[in-house]
């Protein structure tokens, strides 16, 4: 292990490249030096996090050469450009986009569920970082999956807009004063308006009628957790704007009561909190429990009373920090403990 580290954080300037730099600091992660990466038009552009003055450099002229670890999270089509070039210049690839996923020899990895497959990085050099909702899900069952096996799960989302980038934060913003002065909405990024509704649609339509974000659920349970687990998504956002809500129904190989679910997840740790109680407000809700925190919470866990072997439970996480940038620094921390 190196003392200390050379870090890119390409997307510097965007919602989840912002959060990452936030948490590598608040976790005190051993690096040298940051470099803040993102599009020509932010060159040279101050940034301060946390006390911290960074300036932001332009990710076409950038040598990757002086970096050890490079965190991507500026779409698809800039993994897709520069993530070789990255790793061709002798760098780690921990990418946050969908572009690597589902490729087989490339680790897919929530370091709290499958940690170990982070050594396959050795083929490839390149980690990919899950999708925000199918993250904070596995998070909440693998303890429960340990115990007695998941065959299927229903679940449906209530996603942040805060998923979409820092347009769709502003245009939440932009929609509820427009709205409340009576003023014509503007919608740019959303098919239909965000303030004030219900969409469910998240990414593109595939062929067989799901989202592709829903798609990523499924393929995604499918690499880290368990092959033969059967999923059944709907993902649906919601004009919240951090933090992504989860009814999620679980159908077990063999009964386990509420309680006994509850007591394994309270004793597991390792980010899950639970905040079940049956009383008004008693359960995690996105605006109140996500603000500033990495972990993963959990509450209203039922039996399922329609079927002898089913847990139902809400789960709610930030998905800019668990779903997304913890998530890539928890793997970052992996690598350099085990393998640098
Ligand atoms: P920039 O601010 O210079 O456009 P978000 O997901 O919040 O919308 O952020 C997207 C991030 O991806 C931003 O940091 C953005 O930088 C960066 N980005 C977009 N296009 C490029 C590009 N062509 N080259 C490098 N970074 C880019």
């Amino acid at each position: 292990m190196k003392k200390k580290y050379n870090i890119a954080v390409v997307g510097a300037t965007g919602a989840v490249g912002q959060m990452m730099i936030k948490i590598l600091l608040e976790k005190k992660f051993p690096f040298n030096e940051i470099f803040l990466l993102a599009s020509k038009k932010s060159n040279g552009k101050k940034i301060n996090i946390l006390g911290n003055q960074f300036t932001v450099q332009s990710l076409d002229e950038f040598d990757f050469k002086k970096v050890d670890i490079a965190m991507f999270s500026a779409g698809a089509d800039i993994s897709k450009k520069y993530a070789q070039v990255a790793v061709k210049n002798n760098a780690i690839v921990i990418d946050n986009t969908s572009f690597f996923r589902y490729e087989e020899n490339i680790p897919l990895i929530v370091p709290e569920v499958n940690g170990d497959d982070i050594i396959k990085y050795k083929e490839t050099g390149i980690i990919s970082n899950p999708n925000c909702s199918t993250i904070q899900m596995l998070v909440a069952i693998k303890p429960i999956h340990d115990v007695s096996k998941i065959k299927r799960i229903n679940v449906c989302t209530y996603q942040a807009v805060s998923g979409s980038g820092n347009l769709a934060i502003e245009e939440l913003k932009n929609q509820v004063t427009d709205f409340v002065n009576s003023e014509k909405l503007k919608i740019n990024v959303y098919p239909k308006q965000i303030a004030f509704n219900v969409i469910p649609q998240i990414d593109m339509f595939m062929e067989n009628g799901y989202t592709k974000e829903e798609m990523k659920m499924v393929w995604e349970t499918k690499k880290i957790l368990d092959n033969k687990i059967e999923v059944n998504p709907t993902t649906v956002r919601v004009p919240v704007f951090y933090g992504h809500s989860e009814a999620i129904h679980l159908e077990l190989e063999k009964r386990i009561e509420a309680s006994k679910v509850k007591d394994i997840l309270k004793s597991y740790g390792n980010g899950i909190v639970l905040v079940d109680e049956h009383i008004n407000g008693g359960y995690p809700c996105a605006a109140n429990e996500c603000e500033d925190s990495n972990n993963v919470f959990v509450g209203r866990i039922r039996e399922d009373i329609s079927c002898s072997a089913g847990i139902n439970m809400w789960v709610v996480s930030n998905n800019i920090r668990k779903g997304a940038a913890y998530n890539s620094v928890q793997i970052a921390e992996l690598l350099i403990n085990n393998y640098l």
